[in-house]
């Protein structure tokens, strides 16, 4: 981006792919980090005098149309953060976007709807996706990738559309694969990880990268369990990948092999059913060790002594990378396993990166002030693909 602003932008009609996938209470941002980390992006080509269009996709929406998962409540944050007016086309490539895009004057900045609601965008078939992008590129000149947490995504808008337009990496995509650069570089030690959040098998595959690098890895939240049923022990009706208990086994061996500290929860709040996080109804938990989850019980946060065990862990941590949720969250029966590990980072000396739009959402909604960690990743499955030394298409494609 610093090379397009010397090469000047001014009147040329620029693309920006954002990732404003915020999570919305109905059309209520609940976090608007995402839209914060972008906005100097947008800013500076605007104020550059370039004509800025921004896109993004929000949630999975299925191919189609679907008010549910519409970006005005974002595009409406983003003119707020910038203190402009933003003019919103209410569809992606067609007649609305058309005519907002030939409207724009110099320094105006609109956002076009959900990217997500043409299949083109998402599709497994190159020709498809192909065809997507090359309606979008006709809306404009140039392109700016600045959607950090969508790079892991082979999206017609995240890897086709940069080959068909001249094209620049962002801020927030330089800042976020600097930070990340250095994790997979030298790091100091010991060198900490915390995994937890609900996708167990998207978040296993990493395992494997760490086992090389990480000297402690520190596991909670509903990924636990696969791998506390690993171990033998009966998970009541927690969250359970069963497929993937064999790949938590050799995990477990492969740590002990290489002297890696893998350490699970030693306790966990148990209730009969998933909380109200709605009207936040008292869940009553009860705690009880790990190796005895009633059968009629499902685990929702980390309990009392593993908090402590796991602060204790990140103490004395160089450096401590955390990608996903002690517990719910979201209800505050079952936030304290979070909070213990966010305030575990903030005590501890270490260069602390906080990845994932959960795990960077439950800091900000805890209450956690932002600035006390090393970096906040905005990127969830591309920080985590990142670490795994995976080739990510919208990284990639802008290096092309
Ligand atoms: C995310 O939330 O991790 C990104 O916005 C990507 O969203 P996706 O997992 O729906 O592709």
């Amino acid at each position: 981006i610093d090379d397009l602003a010397t090469e000047g932008v001014a009147g040329k009609r620029i693309f920006v792919r954002a990732d404003l996938n915020v999570p919305l209470d109905g059309t209520t941002i609940t976090d608007d980090g995402r839209i914060r980390a972008v906005q100097p992006t947008i800013a500076k080509l605007a104020a550059l005098g370039a004509k800025v269009i921004v896109a993004s996709h929000l949630g999975r929406p299925k191919g189609a149309p679907d008010p549910a998962f519409s970006l005005a409540p974002a595009a409406r944050r983003l003119g707020e953060l910038l203190g402009q007016d933003v003019a919103f086309a209410t569809d992606t490539v067609g007649e609305s976007a058309q005519a907002v895009v030939a409207s724009l004057a110099d320094g105006q900045v609109a956002v076009l709807e959900n990217l997500r609601f043409n299949a083109g965008e998402t599709s497994k078939d190159d020709a498809e996706r192909g065809a997507f992008a090359d309606q979008l590129a006709a809306l404009a000149e140039l392109y700016v990738g600045d959607g950090f947490g969508a790079v892991h995504r082979k999206h017609a808008s995240v890897y086709d559309l940069p080959k068909r337009l001249p094209h620049a990496a962002g801020g927030l995509i330089a800042t976020e694969v600097g930070v990340l650069k250095k994790l997979t570089e030298d790091v100091k030690r010991p060198y900490v990880v915390v995994l937890g959040g609900a996708k167990v098998s998207d978040k296993l595959a990493v395992i494997d990268q760490l086992l090389e690098k990480a000297d402690r890895i520190l596991v909670g939240g509903g990924m636990a369990y696969t791998f506390l049923k690993a171990k033998g022990h009966e998970v009541g009706i927690s969250l359970l990948q069963e497929d993937q208990v064999p790949v938590c086994l050799r995990y477990l061996a492969e740590a002990e092999k290489r002297g890696v500290e893998f350490v699970l929860p030693v306790d966990v709040l148990v209730s009969p059913e998933f909380p109200d996080l709605k009207g936040k109804t008292p869940a009553n938990p009860t705690t009880v060790a790990s190796d005895a989850i009633p059968a009629d019980q499902e685990g929702l946060d980390i309990g009392p002594k593993t908090r402590e065990l796991y602060a204790a862990k990140l103490a004395d941590a160089g450096t401590v990378f955390w990608n996903g949720p002690m517990g719910v969250f979201e209800h505050p029966d079952f936030a304290n396993g979070t909070k213990a590990v966010a305030q575990g980072l903030l005590d501890s000396p270490a260069f602390t990166v906080v990845g994932g739009g959960d795990s960077a959402a439950a800091v900000r909604l805890l209450g956690f002030d932002e600035n006390a960690f090393g970096h906040i990743s905005t990127g969830g499955g591309a920080s985590l693909e990142y670490l795994e030394g995976k080739t990510l298409p919208g990284l990639a494609a802008l290096e092309d």
